[in-house]
């Protein structure tokens, strides 16, 4: 088993919420009973703690504009080996996100609290999956970590 802190040496990966997964609050402002309780900041700092055992380093954004998250994945082409994006309702509807994804030649994983395939018909579909190495979803907060176990894995073997 490799040493993923060791070899990849705090390597930046972008790490994307898209729009209304800042509506965290301590209370659960956005539907607790899907998205559970835990604040943003609570998920930011399991990311990041993760991360950085994994070697990686953590670039958390929150957008709730798809332009911005559209230019945060271009300039990852530059800035970071890897991505790991909750595009929130963009998922459904950005061909534009897909395809800067498409374009950014870095690995992807795309990643959902919940299970999107259980809820409504709307959300079935998300253009990211043609575009991600993996796809992660029902797993609540704790999908973020494994997201990023997953692509310090995929950095590793193709380092
Ligand atoms: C979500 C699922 C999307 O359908 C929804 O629009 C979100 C959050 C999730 O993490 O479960 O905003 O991406």
């Amino acid at each position: 088993m490799p040493n993923h802190a060791d070899t990849l040496r705090g390597a930046p990966v972008l790490v994307p919420k898209g729009p209304d997964l800042g509506l965290f609050g301590p209370l659960g402002l956005r539907e607790p009973a899907v998205y559970g309780t835990g604040t943003l900041a609570d998920i930011e700092e399991l990311r990041r703690t993760v991360a950085a055992a994994r070697g990686l380093h953590a670039d958390c954004r929150q957008s709730n504009h798809e332009g911005v998250l559209t230019d945060a994945v271009h300039e990852a082409r530059t800035v970071h080996r890897g991505i790991v994006i909750n595009p929130a309702g963009y998922s459904h509807t950005s061909v534009a996100l897909r395809d800067a994804l498409a374009a950014a030649g870095l690995p992807v994983v795309e990643v959902h609290l919940s299970d999107i395939h259980r809820r409504e018909a709307f959300r079935h579909h998300s253009h990211v999956p043609a575009v991600a190495d993996t796809v992660i979803c029902g797993a609540g907060a704790h999908g973020d970590a494994m997201a990023l176990t997953h692509l310090a894995q995929l950095l590793e073997e193709n380092r």
